[in-house]
């Protein structure tokens, strides 16, 4: 996409600014406690097209629609059980706000054009008070992918928002980088079974707790896409990506002694700060591509917790599992 805004960037005195965008149908970029969010009026179909348009994302990969109360979520979902009213309302007074999402079937209020033509809709309300002051004073629930342009990692900083979108939409709001660094946990509320689209904030074990049905997608190829965003290709730094599973401590030191001897630029990534892990790995595979590194060496950490979310976003990048 051309160059076309003198993109303004907003601090967290100047929502008002981006509220006045949000109302005109413009796209606004601003943070979530996951990551950045490019957001616009999701009940405005030209503004979701503005979304579609500026991070060159095919249009059958729905959003998520952003609430700024709680209750918000009953107008905009089509609840017809018991069952499942029951567990929507214990979701969002233990998880609300926070980075999980609900994928419930939407109403007619809801366009298409946000969904990618399916009958259901996620829905999130973000816990970082940019996010909620943004939505509720815009009055409309914020339809918002995350903010990088499609094919790059999820933007965590003002930095990499602005490197992807300066030009293309009028304004940033620019705030601390995400304080969690993947994205929300995707749940669907729709199959027999609740099922985790995609792990992320909130971990698997946390809802196991209020729903012990829970169960994790496989994504195989054979079974039928429930996520669209599943099919597309995930971002993998330019840098190849070694994932070093638990005990493979050998072979690293193998790759390490040939790449220090054929002066190949390499970075590594070993902790057990999943925390940490967290926050900063989508900025590590951005900065990699900045300084040309040829190759990541990363440790796998334990699949529990955000541990589950991290080992996901790492195995799609990876090119080589060394087990
Ligand atoms: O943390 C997050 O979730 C961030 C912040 C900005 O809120 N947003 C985010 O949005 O990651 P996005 O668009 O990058 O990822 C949304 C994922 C996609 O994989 C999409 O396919 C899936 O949610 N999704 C959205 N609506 C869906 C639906 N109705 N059924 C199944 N999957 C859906
Ligand atoms: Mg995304």
């Amino acid at each position: 996409m051309e160059k076309k805004y003198l993109t303004k960037v907003l601090n967290s005195s100047e929502i008002h600014q981006a509220v006045d965008l949000i109302k005109k149908g413009e796209v606004v970029a601003f943070p979530t406690e996951t990551v950045y969010g490019l957001g616009a009026n999701a009940l405005d179909i030209n503004a979701i097209k503005k979304i579609y348009l500026a991070k060159g994302r095919p249009s059958d990969n729905p959003l998520i629609v952003h609430i700024g109360k709680k209750n918000d979520i009953y107008a905009l979902t089509n609840i017809t059980e018991d069952k499942t009213r029951k567990i929507v309302s214990k979701l969002i007074l233990k998880f609300w706000p926070g980075p999980l999402t609900l994928i419930l079937p939407k109403t007619q209020k809801i366009p298409s054009e946000i969904t990618g033509g399916l009958d259901s809709v996620a829905i999130r309300m973000p816990k970082n008070k940019i996010a909620l002051k943004l939505i509720t004073s815009s009055g409309v629930p914020i339809a918002a992918p995350s903010a990088n342009i499609s094919g790059k990692p999820s933007s965590t900083s003002f930095k990499h928002v602005f490197q992807d979108f300066e030009g293309k939409i009028p304004a940033i709001i620019k705030a601390k980088s995400s304080k969690i660094g993947i994205e929300s946990t995707v749940l669907d509320l729709t199959q027999k079974n609740p099922t985790i689209l995609r792990p992320g904030g909130v971990s698997f074990e946390e809802i196991k707790e209020i729903l012990p049905n829970v169960r994790l997608h496989k994504n195989k190829k054979t079974i039928k896409v429930k996520s669209p965003g599943m099919k597309y290709k995930h971002y993998s730094p330019n840098a190849k990506i070694y994932l070093f599973e638990f005990g493979k401590e050998k072979e690293f030191e193998t790759y390490v002694k040939k790449f220090k001897k054929e002066k190949i630029k390499f970075k590594i990534i070993k902790t057990d700060d999943k925390i940490s892990l967290s926050k900063n790995l989508f900025k590590e595979f951005r900065e990699s591509d900045e300084k040309n590194f040829d190759y990541i060496l990363i440790f796998a950490v334990k699949e529990e917790g955000l541990g589950l979310g991290l080992m996901n976003r790492i195995r799609k990048a990876a090119t080589k599992i060394i087990r």
